[in-house]
């Protein structure tokens, strides 16, 4: 399996900033790049329509993703957006439970896997965000047929945004601890990933959530170059 580099803006960019990023990437990246990762940009909603056309024009192998979804299906729910909503935009991975949603929109476990149960309804692969504290809870409450559609991101949160990148002793530790409860689901590992340390965790998880490191469509080429074995 390819490994998966997935790159979150967070409510960073405006569309136009978004849709600049996207024409300096494709101009920059390398087929290489895509022959060996599997690639996925995850814009903030407003973003996520023109960064759609982006990849359809410039026939570009990445995958769209969002960064949230609502917990409930189309309908009377003011301000949500619905998996059918991101489907039909060609969105085919959602982020869910990142620990800011926690932290500051008061998530919690039972929210996460409902979103979760309303994106593998519409076929989208939700990427659940997970930190040691909480993970017996958060993975007990999802399915195990569902589960194994699932990709897991293994975030501590020290490492979130702070610079400082976690421990790979304890990456390899929590990434076992994962895959005894989820053995079907990719585990990819985010916190503070660079292009200085990205290739030693790519040797112990199945790929890397990048925030900070994404947003300079340069140093996202950077990091995709730096995880390129060796011809
Ligand atoms: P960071 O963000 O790369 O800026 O640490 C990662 C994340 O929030 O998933």
């Amino acid at each position: 399996m390819k490994k998966l580099v997935v790159a979150n803006f967070k409510s960073n960019k405006s569309v136009r900033e978004a849709q600049e990023w996207f024409e300096g990437f494709s101009q920059s990246v390398s087929d290489a790049v895509f022959t060996q990762l599997s690639v996925s940009i995850a814009p903030s909603f407003t973003a996520l329509s023109t960064l759609s056309q982006g990849i359809q024009q410039n026939t570009l192998p990445c995958l769209l993703a969002a960064q949230d979804i609502s917990p409930f299906s189309a309908g009377s729910y003011t301000g949500a957006t619905s998996g059918q909503n991101l489907q039909d935009l060609g969105v085919k991975q959602v982020i869910v439970g990142h620990s800011e949603r926690r932290n500051y929109f008061d998530e919690t476990s039972q929210d996460v896997a409902l979103k979760i149960e309303q994106a593998v309804l519409e076929g989208l692969t939700p990427i659940i965000c997970v930190d040691l504290p909480y993970l017996d809870e958060q993975l007990a409450l999802i399915d195990s047929a569902v589960l194994a559609k699932c990709i897991i991101a293994y975030e501590p949160l020290s490492a979130i945004g702070s610079g400082k990148n976690a421990d790979l002793g304890n990456v390899k530790m929590a990434i076992e601890k994962i895959k005894r409860l989820a053995s079907e689901s990719p585990i990819i590992y985010g916190g503070s990933v660079s292009d200085q340390n990205v290739k030693e965790y790519l040797i112990v998880t199945d790929g890397v959530l990048v925030g900070t490191k994404s947003l300079d469509y340069l140093q996202f080429v950077d990091l995709l170059n730096a995880c390129l074995l060796s011809p």
